[in-house]
Parts: C-alpha cells; sequence; structure tokens
C-alpha cells in the first residue's frame, strides 16, 4: 500500500518543492491551501500544476487551516503524517496585521492537531522559524537555549505553535517535530522576499530598499537542503518530540548578499537606504549539530552557487 501525506501550504514556495519530492517517491499527496492572495495566486496555480502531472497520487483541497468543520468533513484518509506549511508568512506584515497572523497561525496549528488526532495519524511535523530566537544574542543560536525572545506577532504564533505541539505530542502520543526554517531561498522564492525582490528590481534597473545596516546579516537556506531535512523529518522515528533548527550555519551580510547578487546578476544594485524596521532581527545563525545529528542534515550548497540555481529558475520561466 502506498504511503499517504497530508501537506497544507503545499501550493506555496517550500510546500510545493516538498509535495513534488513525496510524489516522485510514489506517496500519494493531499494538500489542503486556501491559496492565499499574499502574494500573486497564479504562481501558486503554476505550483500545482507541476504537482498534478503526477495523476491520481496528487490531490489539492482549497481549504483554509482556520476551518475546522470543512477539514474534518473532507479529510478522512489515514494519513502516515502531517506537513503543516500553511501560514501567513512574513515578520513585518505581521507587525501591521496582528491578529490575523496570529489566529490562521496558532489556530491553524491547533486545528491541524486535532485532525491529526482525529484520525489518528502519528507524525506531525510544524514548519517552525529561527524568528523565535528573537533578541538572543548567542550565537549560533541552538535549540538547547531556552533564551527565546520573539519581536513580532509572527513569530510569537510559531512559538505558540512549538508549545502546542508539544502538549499534543505528551496528551495523545503524536510524534512532533518543530523545523526552525532559518531564511529559505531558491526556486519559486516567495517574490516578498529580499532575495526575490532585490534580483527583480536590479534587474530593472530600481533602487532596493535596505532597511537598517549593511552589516546586518541573515543565515540563508538553500530550498533543497530544507527539502532533505523535511524529508528526514517525515521518516524520524526515535523521539516523540523535537524541536531543530535547518539553517546553514553560516551568516551572509546584508552587504555580501548585494555583491554575490550582482555578480550573478551581472548587474549593480542602487541601493536605497531606510530605517530599520519593526520587528526585524540584526542576524540569525543556527548551530545545526543538531539536524545533523537526528536527521543526517547536510547543506550542500554554497551560496553563490544557490543564487545561480535562483538565476537560472527564473530564466527558464523567461522572467530575466
Ligand atoms: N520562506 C522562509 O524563509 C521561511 C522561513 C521560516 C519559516 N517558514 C515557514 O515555512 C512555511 C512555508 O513558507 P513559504 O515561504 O513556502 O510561504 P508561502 O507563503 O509560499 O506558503 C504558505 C502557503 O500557505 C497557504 N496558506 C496561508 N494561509 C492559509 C490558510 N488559512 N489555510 C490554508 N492555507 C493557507 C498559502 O496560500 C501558501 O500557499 C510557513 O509556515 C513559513 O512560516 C518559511
Amino acid at each position: 500500500m502506498n504511503h499517504k501525506i497530508l501537506i497544507t501550504g503545499g501550493a506555496g514556495f517550500i510546500g510545493s518543492h516538498l509535495t513534488e519530492q513525496m510524489l516522485s517517491e510514489g506517496w500519494q499527496v493531499t494538500v489542503v491551501d486556501n491559496l492565499d492572495p499574499f502574494y500573486d495566486v497564479s504562481i501558486k496555480e503554476q505550483n500545482l500544476h507541476r504537482c498534478q502531472q503526477y495523476g491520481d497520487n496528487f490531490k489539492f483541497l482549497q481549504l483554509d487551516v482556520t476551518d475546522y468543520v470543512a477539514l474534518s468533513d473532507q479529510l478522512k484518509a489515514p494519513y502516515d503524517a502531517i506537513v503543516h506549511l500553511a501560514a501567513k508568512t512574513g515578520v513585518r506584515p505581521s507587525v501591521t496585521n496582528p491578529r490575523v497572523y496570529s489566529f490562521v497561525n496558532t489556530q491553524g496549528t491547533q486545528n491541524m492537531l486535532e485532525l491529526a488526532r482525529e484520525l489518528n495519524i502519528p507524525q506531525f511535523i510544524f514548519t517552525s522559524s529561527s524568528s523565535v530566537y528573537g533578541l538572543n544574542t548567542n550565537f549560533p543560536w541552538s535549540e538547547n537555549d531556552q533564551n527565546l525572545r520573539p519581536v513580532s506577532p509572527y513569530a510569537c504564533s510559531k512559538l505558540a505553535s512549538e508549545l502546542l505541539g508539544h502538549s499534543y505530542s505528551q496528551l495523545y502520543g503524536i510524534r512532533f517535530l518543530a523545523l526552525r526554517f532559518f531564511t529559505v531561498y531558491g526556486p519559486r522564492q516567495r517574490p516578498d522576499l529580499a532575495i526575490h525582490k532585490f534580483a527583480r528590481k536590479m534587474i530593472n534597473g530600481e533602487p532596493i530598499p535596505v532597511f537598517g545596516s549593511l552589516d546586518s546579516g541573515r543565515d540563508y537556506t538553500f530550498v533543497k537542503d530544507i527539502i532533505q531535512g523535511l524529508r528526514q523529518a517525515i521518516s524520524y522515528d526515535k523521539s516523540l518530540f523535537e524541536v531543530i533548527n535547518l539553517g546553514n550555519n553560516k551568516t551572509i551580510s546584508m552587504k555580501e548578499l548585494i555583491q554575490t547578487l550582482e555578480e550573478v546578476f551581472e548587474t549593480k544594485a542602487i541601493i536605497n537606504h531606510l530605517p530599520a524596521q519593526a520587528g526585524d532581527l540584526l542576524m540569525t545563525c543556527a548551530d545545526i549539530e543538531k539536524a545533523q545529528r537526528l536527521l543526517g542534515y547536510q547543506p550542500s550548497l554554497s551560496f553563490k552557487k544557490g543564487l545561480q540555481l535562483f538565476r537560472n529558475s527564473l530564466l527558464k520561466k523567461k522572467l530575466l
């Protein structure tokens, strides 16, 4: 019998890569996504179209994870695992729209956990975020460090969801892994994220908005590496609850990001310096020892190589 998996947010950037990965391995995949208009919905439709080529093993349900009645009504299969990626994404918009972020992200997780309980789904993978570390300055950030100081409603919603998962793992024996992603990039990256936004503007000769210092930095993670970590988490069968960083263990400064984009896209950036934004962090960096130990996780690409692959994906879609 084929393995079955339920992926929420599967029409999005990371979710569509995971969906294709599981389909290519012969799994039956059900995607739940409400096609949220946070960015151009046609991008999500294209992502789904790629998955439809796998035929009957792929099923798409346009559902909202905050609507428990509809979820419970339409989802009956005995899934082997849930990967819950559906969320309102982005730190900055959560500062201007906190109630929606809090509601969709925590209520959505609560609903998916309830569904896991109702359908006896044994494994729940939750996609958390590096933003939960917040103002912690003890780099690289380790999962053992309890000094979590989030500074945005988005980050708080992710941390609250991790805690909900802990409760369900203890109450009902559902294995819950919270994977804290560190800024993910690569083909199909969300258009609101810096790399995608900067590349587009640089190609069009427009200034790029740089909020805060050129010395601020991010631990960027190539999407294929994230998928490798997610894939291992789906098969993980040891402890009942874990929080695991999926990053690259290397901080790239804003200055270095812009220089590498200039090299890869062969164009010069015009920088529009702006004040730091509420909710932004100065720097992120992941300790990935736990991911290596528990999941055999090993990020494989240099930053420049990852950006070249991102550029090639834009060329392929004739977006350059
Ligand atoms: N991209 C990153 O750098 C990054 C970093 C840390 C964590 N994450 C997390 O990874 C997950 C995937 O992120 P992504 O970058 O692929 O974002 P994305 O926006 O491309 O994907 C999220 C998907 O969730 C769907 N969605 C939103 N609200 C929903 C709802 N109420 N019901 C059903 N579906 C809904 C959207 O339509 C979208 O397709 C998110 O949970 C995000 O918070 C991403």
